[in-house]
């Protein structure tokens, strides 16, 4: 499974919460493959469900990706229009999402190394086993709880402040980083380079958004979750 490709979208929004759409349907389908688990046992559900390793493999690369799209264009942005308003970085909801970030992907890791293991014919032990399903399980709650806070407190205020010159700018920001993902090594979470974004992040958007002109503000059509094309 993969996200949304950038390319079909015009709005980052939209484009973010396309991907959380498909993440939410990966969380479901790591619920079901858990509860299976639980029932078989896991070394029985990893012997008949190669989904186990395209679902990790989706959450190793596919979600920890958008967690880049979001730490490397919507976040600068939605901190910087906090920190006018009066928020300080340490009680910014978005430092908390970033930690956030580094949690799940430290998670799915663990978990990943645990079927690479049962791939090269080391078959879990029971302990093992009843530490891999209770870091899932916890993953399953993590996940949706980060998704539910980012559609709540970051996405919906960030979609009724940014202007449409800020969301062109956001949109370029991820662009570029597809764009540069095939040369970039994978980003460690345990180590985020949120500082890093922002200092990268210009604080007058004049001169970030000057190439770009935009006449009119989106049209209700446009407000809605539609990609441009599909
Ligand atoms: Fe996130
Ligand atoms: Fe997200």
């Amino acid at each position: 499974m993969k996200l949304p490709q950038v390319q079909a979208y015009s709005d980052p929004i939209r484009f973010l919460r396309a991907c959380h759409a498909v993440i939410e349907q990966q969380v479901m389908a790591l619920e079901g493959l858990v509860q299976e688990a639980k029932k078989v046992g896991l070394k029985q559900s990893f012997a008949s469900n190669a989904e186990w390793g395209e679902l990790l493999q989706f959450f190793s690369i596919e979600a920890a990706g958008h967690e880049k799209d979001e730490e490397a264009g919507l976040f600068p942005f939605v901190l910087e229009k906090e920190q006018r308003v009066g928020f300080l970085p340490a009680d910014s909801p978005i430092r908390f999402l970033v930690d956030g970030h580094a949690y799940l992907v430290s998670k799915v890791e663990s978990l990943l190394d645990v079927w690479k293991q049962f791939l090269n014919k080391a078959d879990p032990s029971s302990e093992a086993s009843e530490h891999f399903i209770s870091i899932a399980e916890e993953m399953v709650k993590a996940y949706r709880e980060h998704i539910s806070t980012e559609e709540n407190l970051v996405y919906k205020h960030a979609n009724d402040i940014l202007t449409p010159a800020e969301r062109m700018v956001i949109l370029e920001r991820i662009y570029q980083r597809h764009d540069n993902e095939v040369s970039m090594p994978m980003l460690n979470f345990a180590q985020p380079t949120f500082t890093e974004n922002l200092k990268s992040v210009p604080l007058d958007y004049t001169d970030a958004t000057s190439s770009v002109s935009i006449s009119e503000e989106p049209t209700e059509e446009e407000e809605e979750d539609v990609p441009k094309e599909e």
